[in-house]
């Protein structure tokens, strides 16, 4: 099964550059460039972005790298369980709606969304952006801080996809946040967070707490043994996206591609269909004598080498990449 498209759909793209159409360039690119900074120097989105033009300049040159993590973690999700078909799904901390338009292109099934965030800003620009590019027929917006001790009103949802929104929670109020968002998860949860050490580690702090809330792995890790990983490492994957030219003229940059890191995991009430022996955790590294492999296999982390002349064992991972699942008995990898 191959992973869906990481480009932001066309009739959202439409939807977005519409908006752009007549702001000035130069004001556009000063906002993309002081939203970076704070990002970098990680302020919250609540006091980087201020006004409908930060929110442009992050729909223009942050949106489609989200996007296209979110829709790539959704892909796995998609792989490990199959039969999986979500009707009704959460975006918390919605911002301008990546994760349910990501669900959406995952899954035709998506038809009621609810989009949770504290910005009221960013509640009406992903309600409207999805009434006018998605195929959603019921739309909800939710004006509610998840870090606060208040119920969601609302009855649990067949996925609930975080995306980019935890990093911005204390840790001293993570696990209450998880466990809110696991009450409200009937199906599958789906946590995406930018690709560095921090919130790899603050992830498999959350892991452990949805597994003893009885949350069974789904992806990326093929067991539901503590990480195996040792810090300084950490794992991470990356997805590459093009850049259309209004990414490229807000941003400042040349190149025609982005590749945007991401930490993701996906946690179900139900397990994969056939969890995979292992699964690839670093770019492949070929040479003209075999490939290099770092794998998170059989409740540990190794790296192995795969020469040339192995053929059975070559042809197994000859069209593997980062982040890609394998199904052969771990001793044969
Ligand atoms: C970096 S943006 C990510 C937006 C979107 N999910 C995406 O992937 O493009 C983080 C979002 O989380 C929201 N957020 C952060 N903390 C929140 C909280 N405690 N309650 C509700 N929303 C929150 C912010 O308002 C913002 O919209």
């Amino acid at each position: 099964m191959s992973l869906p498209s990481a480009e932001l759909p066309a009739p959202l793209s439409a939807a977005i550059e519409a908006r752009l159409e007549g702001r000035a360039q130069t004001m556009l690119r000063e906002r993309a460039r002081r939203l970076s900074e704070g990002y970098r120097a990680r302020q919250s989105t609540l006091e980087t972005i201020r006004d409908e033009a930060d929110a442009l300049a992050y729909a223009a040159t942050r949106m489609p790298a989200t996007y296209a993590a979110i829709v790539t973690a959704l892909g796995r999700l998609k792989e490990a369980c199959p039969v999986f078909a979500p009707r009704r799904m959460l975006d918390a901390g919605c911002g301008l709606g990546a994760a349910a338009a990501a669900a959406a292109t995952a899954w035709p099934s998506v038809d009621e969304i609810a989009f949770l965030d504290r910005s009221a800003l960013f509640l009406r620009f992903a309600t409207e952006l999805m009434k006018e590019s998605g195929p959603a027929s019921t739309i909800e917006a939710i004006q509610a801080d998840f870090a606060e001790a208040q119920a969601i009103e609302a009855a649990p949802f067949d996925l609930v996809v975080v995306g980019y929104a935890l990093t911005e929670i204390a840790e001293s109020k993570l696990p209450a946040v998880v466990d809110r968002l696991w009450a409200q998860t009937s199906g599958a949860l789906v946590i995406v967070e930018p690709g560095t050490p921090r919130d790899h580690a603050r992830l498999m702090g959350v892991r452990s707490r949805l597994l003893a809330l009885g949350a069974n792995i789904i992806a990326p890790c093929p067991h539901q043994a503590p990480c195996p990983l040792m810090a300084p490492d950490w794992c991470h994957f990356s997805v590459r996206l093009p850049r259309r030219r209004a990414h490229r003229l807000v941003k400042g940059a040349d190149a025609p591609f982005e590749d945007e890191k991401f930490a993701y995991l996906a946690v179900g009430r139900f397990g994969p269909d056939a969890p995979p022996s292992a699964r690839i955790i670093g770019p492949r590294r070929a040479n003209k004598i075999g490939v290099s492999l770092k794998l998170c296999a059989d409740k540990a982390f190794r790296e192995t080498f795969i020469p040339k002349r192995d053929k059975p064992r070559y042809e197994q991972i000859r069209r593997k990449d980062w982040g890609d699942p394998l199904r052969a008995p771990a001793e044969e990898i």
